[in-house]
């Protein structure tokens, strides 16, 4: 048995599997290193990496923010930060001492060309004293305001590609990509002027999901799915990403985006389009991610005169959670008191294909709903003619349930003889469990992005092209919602399943939500 460099034994399971490929010598720059992400995700995720073997032991941090004291501060920082949020607990001796040794800090503002300069010393230093070999791998997780200000800063600090001929330069961009389409194009022409789209890594999180990824798996490496993945056979799809939390401290930056921008743009499109790819002609990252452009092209843009019908939307009012009182939107912090920006939002969508014709995609995501879930269902058609059971039994259409999160795994619903002597049937499921399953614990989607990002694997991030076209796609929705007053906000209580417009929204067509 093997042991990583924290000395953990390997997990038996996963017994004569390959080890994931050791990323190659390189420096990781934060942009915004003493912010939330930075603390809550990011530094615990290189930590995990670090004990995982699959960061190599040439590498450099670099943290770079406007606030911020010099590298002894910052590695304490990012030390308190491991011990608070890292996944395996409080950062240990004397691996912690020796990672510590490859952290380094440069404060200044992205306004100002010699804090740059600043950062182009300090990471040839890294290659000189770590053996970094020149690879740099930059992340922007700062307000998405200054993206295209330090794209120019990198490469008038001559730190671009163009001027880096000693290694590879990449870039990692933080969502969102863009607030509507003008402004994601704008944003794109200043990348592209920089970065070539094959350096450039538009990160979704949720694409780094272990159930994400074992869309394709399930769908691509068992041959009983794919006959019925199809309008013959299914007869709607639901994905849903609740939420039990509000805004948090999130308020000043969700007040100017509302859940269609935050969350369906870019997760719930992301998990429409692996749902409903068709077959890549192999793994590589561009046939996946071809394959995913052409699903989203073939989504029916929704014609402004329908945008009432087929979408709903909402904002939460005080309610509780799991029994304990919570406030309103309008009443969150940095939040504005008559604000009319959704927290809910539910969209009919239609998928102009062989494959799919006349099957609804029913999407819909939400803050402090019932209980925080993230699946997608796809119901299968009703029998064609039922044979068993009494006028009282209900035979239930099969359901295969993807479960993203909390609990993650797989779960068929069919339906099922009652022990007896007469023919009664029920609906029953069968389950899979990741973590039962596998006896591990999903590592947090961070980690293994950014170890993508290392090795140069674009598969798990958005390529423009698809960043593009998900925006066209819900531009119709947020311009009406724009032009024409909410309906009466707010709309659900806290807790609840969302609007009632959204169940109307179902009910329109016979159908009901899943519940969450
Ligand atoms: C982020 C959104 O992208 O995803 C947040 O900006 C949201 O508003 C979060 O809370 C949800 O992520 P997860 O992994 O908790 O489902």
């Amino acid at each position: 048995m093997t042991a990583t460099a924290a000395g953990a034994a390997v997990n038996p399971l996963r017994k004569g599997l390959t080890v994931d490929r050791i990323a190659d010598p390189c420096n990781v720059i934060f942009f915004g290193a003493t912010g939330d992400l930075m603390k809550r995700m990011l530094m615990p995720a290189m930590w995990n990496l670090r004990l995982q073997d699959i960061l190599p032991t040439t590498f450099g941090i670099v943290g770079f923010s406007r606030s911020g004291d010099g590298d002894e501060q910052f590695r304490d920082d990012m030390r308190k930060a491991v011990d608070e949020f890292s996944r395996t607990g409080a950062a240990t001796e004397p691996l912690w001492s020796d990672f510590a040794k490859h952290l380094a800090f440069v404060q200044g503002s992205f306004d100002d060309a010699k804090a740059f300069d600043a950062l182009r010393e300090q990471l040839e230093k890294n290659d000189r004293d770590l053996g970094t070999g020149g690879n740099r791998l930059f992340y922007l997780s700062t307000p998405p305001s200054v993206f295209a200000q330090i794209v120019r800063q990198l490469d008038a600090a001559k730190l671009g590609p163009r001027d880096n001929a000693a290694g590879w330069t990449r870039i990692i961009i933080e969502k969102p990509f863009g607030t509507d389409l003008d402004s994601a194009r704008a944003l794109e022409t200043e990348v592209a002027k920089v970065f070539d789209e094959k350096q450039v890594y538009r990160i979704d999180h949720y694409l780094g999901k272990e159930p994400v990824q074992d869309i394709m798996a399930l769908r691509f490496a068992n041959v009983i799915f794919e006959p019925v993945w199809n309008r013959r056979y299914v007869d709607s799809v639901q994905i849903t990403a609740a939420e039990t939390v509000g805004v948090e401290q999130r308020g000043g930056y969700y007040d100017n985006a509302g859940a269609l921008r935050d969350m369906i743009q870019n997760h719930v499109l992301n998990l429409l389009a692996l749902v409903a790819m068709e077959p890549p002609v192999s793994a590589d990252a561009d046939s996946i991610r071809d394959e995913k452009y052409k699903v989203l092209r073939a989504v029916r843009p929704i014609e402004r005169t329908r945008v009432t019908l087929d979408t709903a939307r909402g904002q939460y009012d005080a309610g509780a959670i799991n029994g304990k009182p919570v406030p309103a939107y309008r009443d969150e912090p940095d939040v504005r008191p008559d604000s009319n920006t959704e927290t809910y939002a539910a969209v009919k969508f239609w998928i102009d294909n062989w494959r799919w014709a006349d099957v609804p995609f029913y999407v819909r995501s939400g803050k402090r709903l019932a209980h925080k879930m993230s699946e997608i269902a796809i119901t299968f058609r009703s029998l064609p003619h039922r044979l068993f059971g009494d006028a009282g039994d209900t035979i239930g259409n099969n359901v295969l349930v993807l479960k993203i999160q909390p609990d993650e795994g797989v779960s068929l619903r069919f339906n099922a003889k009652v022990p007896g002597p007469k023919m009664h049937l029920r609906s029953v499921s069968m389950d899979f469990n990741y973590g039962t399953g596998f006896g591990v614990v999903s590592a947090p989607a961070y980690e293994r992005l950014i170890g993508d990002a290392m090795r140069g694997d674009a598969t798990l991030f958005t390529r423009w092209d698809a960043v593009e076209t998900a925006w066209r796609i819900v531009m119709p929705i947020l311009e009406r919602w724009q032009d024409a007053t909410a309906e009466e906000f707010p709309n659900y209580a806290a807790g609840s399943q969302g609007p009632q417009s959204s169940e109307r929204m179902l009910a329109m067509d016979g159908r009901e939500w899943r519940k969450i």
